[in-house]
Protein backbone atom coordinates (compact mmCIF):
# COMPACT_ATOMS: atom_id res chain seq x y z
CA UNK A 1 0.00 0.00 0.00
CA UNK A 2 2.60 2.59 1.21
CA UNK A 3 4.50 2.30 -2.70
CA UNK A 4 1.13 4.08 -3.56
CA UNK A 5 1.58 7.25 -1.47
CA UNK A 6 4.13 10.23 -3.85
CA UNK A 7 4.40 11.50 0.28
CA UNK A 8 3.04 12.61 3.47
CA UNK A 9 0.90 15.54 3.75
CA UNK A 10 -0.26 15.60 7.40
CA UNK A 11 2.03 12.60 9.91
CA UNK A 12 -0.45 10.71 12.51
CA UNK A 13 0.87 12.88 14.87
CA UNK A 14 -0.19 16.20 13.81
CA UNK A 15 -3.35 15.12 13.21
CA UNK A 16 -4.28 14.19 16.63
CA UNK A 17 -2.54 17.30 18.10
CA UNK A 18 -5.26 19.47 15.92
CA UNK A 19 -7.85 16.78 16.90
CA UNK A 20 -6.99 17.39 20.19
CA UNK A 21 -6.98 21.16 19.92
CA UNK A 22 -10.34 20.80 18.17
CA UNK A 23 -11.44 18.18 20.79
CA UNK A 24 -11.32 21.33 23.45
CA UNK A 25 -12.49 23.79 21.22
CA UNK A 26 -15.74 22.01 21.09
CA UNK A 27 -16.07 20.64 24.69
CA UNK A 28 -15.81 24.93 25.68
CA UNK A 29 -18.45 25.44 23.06
CA UNK A 30 -20.91 22.59 24.05
CA UNK A 31 -20.34 21.88 27.92
CA UNK A 32 -23.92 21.96 28.96
CA UNK A 33 -25.47 21.61 25.77
CA UNK A 34 -25.61 18.11 25.43
CA UNK A 35 -24.70 18.12 21.73
CA UNK A 36 -25.17 15.51 18.86
CA UNK A 37 -22.15 14.71 16.75
CA UNK A 38 -23.57 13.87 13.33
CA UNK A 39 -20.92 11.78 11.22
CA UNK A 40 -20.73 11.31 7.13
CA UNK A 41 -19.99 8.55 6.49
CA UNK A 42 -17.83 6.41 5.71
CA UNK A 43 -14.90 8.33 5.06
CA UNK A 44 -15.47 9.40 8.28
CA UNK A 45 -15.22 6.58 10.51
CA UNK A 46 -11.59 7.03 11.52
CA UNK A 47 -11.63 11.09 12.25
CA UNK A 48 -15.25 10.66 14.02
CA UNK A 49 -14.01 7.94 16.45
CA UNK A 50 -10.85 10.06 16.98
CA UNK A 51 -13.36 13.56 17.67
CA UNK A 52 -15.79 12.22 19.69
CA UNK A 53 -13.50 10.30 22.00
CA UNK A 54 -11.50 14.20 22.46
CA UNK A 55 -14.24 15.80 23.61
CA UNK A 56 -14.79 14.79 27.41
CA UNK A 57 -18.79 15.92 27.77
CA UNK A 58 -22.11 14.58 27.59
CA UNK A 59 -23.23 14.14 24.28
CA UNK A 60 -25.22 11.91 21.79
CA UNK A 61 -23.71 10.17 18.45
CA UNK A 62 -25.41 9.47 15.15
CA UNK A 63 -24.21 8.68 11.74
CA UNK A 64 -25.78 9.12 7.66
CA UNK A 65 -24.51 7.85 4.81
CA UNK A 66 -24.00 10.17 1.85
CA UNK A 67 -22.32 9.83 -1.07
CA UNK A 68 -21.34 11.62 -4.30
CA UNK A 69 -18.28 9.86 -5.72
CA UNK A 70 -18.15 7.12 -8.22
CA UNK A 71 -15.53 4.97 -8.75
CA UNK A 72 -13.08 7.76 -9.73
CA UNK A 73 -11.18 11.16 -8.10
CA UNK A 74 -13.90 13.27 -9.50
CA UNK A 75 -16.84 13.63 -7.76
CA UNK A 76 -20.31 12.49 -9.55
CA UNK A 77 -21.98 15.49 -8.64
CA UNK A 78 -25.00 13.76 -7.41
CA UNK A 79 -25.89 13.01 -4.10
CA UNK A 80 -27.62 9.98 -3.02
CA UNK A 81 -28.72 9.39 0.68
CA UNK A 82 -27.57 5.97 1.54
CA UNK A 83 -28.94 5.95 5.83
CA UNK A 84 -30.39 8.70 7.15
CA UNK A 85 -30.07 9.57 10.95
CA UNK A 86 -31.63 7.64 13.63
CA UNK A 87 -32.00 10.61 16.71
CA UNK A 88 -34.74 12.89 16.71
CA UNK A 89 -32.78 16.15 16.12
CA UNK A 90 -35.30 18.43 16.45
CA UNK A 91 -34.10 21.38 19.26
CA UNK A 92 -30.53 19.29 19.63
CA UNK A 93 -27.21 21.30 19.23
CA UNK A 94 -25.70 19.30 16.33
CA UNK A 95 -21.86 19.23 15.02
CA UNK A 96 -21.88 17.71 11.73
CA UNK A 97 -18.02 16.06 11.55
CA UNK A 98 -16.87 15.52 8.13
CA UNK A 99 -13.55 14.31 6.81
CA UNK A 100 -13.12 16.54 4.12
CA UNK A 101 -14.88 19.33 2.07
CA UNK A 102 -14.19 19.33 -1.33
CA UNK A 103 -16.28 20.97 -4.11
CA UNK A 104 -18.98 21.34 -0.77
CA UNK A 105 -21.78 19.38 -2.00
CA UNK A 106 -21.85 16.58 0.11
CA UNK A 107 -21.98 19.27 2.84
CA UNK A 108 -24.66 21.48 1.32
CA UNK A 109 -26.80 18.24 1.11
CA UNK A 110 -26.18 17.13 4.52
CA UNK A 111 -26.44 21.19 6.13
CA UNK A 112 -30.09 21.05 3.91
CA UNK A 113 -31.40 18.21 4.82
CA UNK A 114 -30.33 18.30 8.86
CA UNK A 115 -32.05 21.65 8.64
CA UNK A 116 -35.42 20.76 8.02
CA UNK A 117 -34.88 18.62 11.23
CA UNK A 118 -35.07 21.97 13.34
CA UNK A 119 -31.69 21.45 15.43
CA UNK A 120 -31.06 24.21 17.65
CA UNK A 121 -28.22 24.86 16.43
CA UNK A 122 -26.04 23.31 13.53
CA UNK A 123 -22.20 23.65 12.85
CA UNK A 124 -19.52 22.17 11.09
CA UNK A 125 -16.50 20.38 12.04
CA UNK A 126 -14.36 19.37 9.32
CA UNK A 127 -10.83 17.51 8.94
CA UNK A 128 -9.95 18.83 5.53
CA UNK A 129 -10.78 21.52 3.99
CA UNK A 130 -9.73 21.71 -0.04
CA UNK A 131 -11.23 25.18 -1.06
CA UNK A 132 -9.58 25.54 -4.31
CA UNK A 133 -11.96 23.08 -4.89
CA UNK A 134 -15.33 24.45 -3.80
CA UNK A 135 -18.14 24.63 -6.14
CA UNK A 136 -20.72 26.28 -3.80
CA UNK A 137 -20.28 28.04 -1.31
CA UNK A 138 -20.14 26.47 2.07
CA UNK A 139 -17.26 26.36 5.06
CA UNK A 140 -16.98 24.65 8.23
CA UNK A 141 -17.29 26.38 11.88
CA UNK A 142 -13.85 23.98 12.57
CA UNK A 143 -11.30 23.20 10.28
CA UNK A 144 -8.75 20.95 11.13
CA UNK A 145 -6.31 21.47 7.92
CA UNK A 146 -6.43 23.45 4.92
CA UNK A 147 -5.27 21.50 2.40
CA UNK A 148 -3.91 22.40 -1.71
CA UNK A 149 -5.72 20.76 -4.39
CA UNK A 150 -4.08 16.95 -4.42
CA UNK A 151 -5.33 14.06 -4.43
CA UNK A 152 -5.05 12.66 -1.03
CA UNK A 153 -6.03 9.39 0.82
CA UNK A 154 -5.84 7.61 4.50
CA UNK A 155 -7.96 8.17 7.81
CA UNK A 156 -10.88 7.33 6.32
CA UNK A 157 -10.56 9.41 2.93
CA UNK A 158 -10.13 6.44 -0.18
CA UNK A 159 -9.63 5.80 -3.94
CA UNK A 160 -11.84 2.95 -5.32
CA UNK A 161 -12.56 2.28 -1.36
CA UNK A 162 -8.73 1.61 -0.54
CA UNK A 163 -6.32 3.57 1.63
CA UNK A 164 -8.84 4.89 4.43
CA UNK A 165 -7.02 2.83 6.61
CA UNK A 166 -4.04 4.43 6.17
CA UNK A 167 -2.56 5.88 9.06
CA UNK A 168 -1.40 9.51 8.09
CA UNK A 169 -3.28 12.12 4.95
CA UNK A 170 -0.70 11.15 2.09
CA UNK A 171 -1.07 12.20 -1.49
CA UNK A 172 -1.91 9.56 -4.20
CA UNK A 173 0.63 8.64 -7.00
CA UNK A 174 -0.80 10.10 -9.82
CA UNK A 175 -0.14 6.87 -11.62
CA UNK A 176 -2.39 4.89 -9.41
CA UNK A 177 -5.71 6.46 -10.41
CA UNK A 178 -4.21 7.64 -13.96
CA UNK A 179 -3.73 3.63 -15.13
C1 LIG B 1 -16.20 12.11 0.23
C2 LIG B 1 -15.89 12.69 1.59
C3 LIG B 1 -16.90 13.79 1.76
C4 LIG B 1 -17.18 14.22 0.34
C5 LIG B 1 -16.54 15.53 0.06
O1 LIG B 1 -17.22 11.19 0.39
O2 LIG B 1 -16.01 11.71 2.59
O3 LIG B 1 -18.08 13.32 2.37
O4 LIG B 1 -16.63 13.23 -0.53
O5 LIG B 1 -16.64 15.86 -1.30
P1 LIG B 1 -17.50 17.07 -1.86
O6 LIG B 1 -17.21 18.26 -0.99
O7 LIG B 1 -16.96 17.23 -3.25
O8 LIG B 1 -18.93 16.69 -1.86
P2 LIG B 1 -17.65 10.19 -0.76
O9 LIG B 1 -18.85 10.73 -1.44
O10 LIG B 1 -16.45 9.81 -1.57
O11 LIG B 1 -18.14 8.93 0.05
P3 LIG B 1 -17.36 8.13 1.20
O12 LIG B 1 -17.38 9.02 2.40
O13 LIG B 1 -18.17 6.91 1.39
O14 LIG B 1 -15.95 7.86 0.71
Amino acid sequence: MMKDIARVLISEEELHRRIREMGRELAAEYEGKDPVFLGVLKGVVVFFSDMIRAVPIKSQIDLLAVSSYGAGTESSGTIVMKKDVSLNLEGRHVVILEDIIDTGLTLKFTVEHIRKMNPASLKVCTMLDKPARRVVEIEADYVGFTIPNEFVVGCGLDYNDYYRNLPFIGVLRPEVYEK
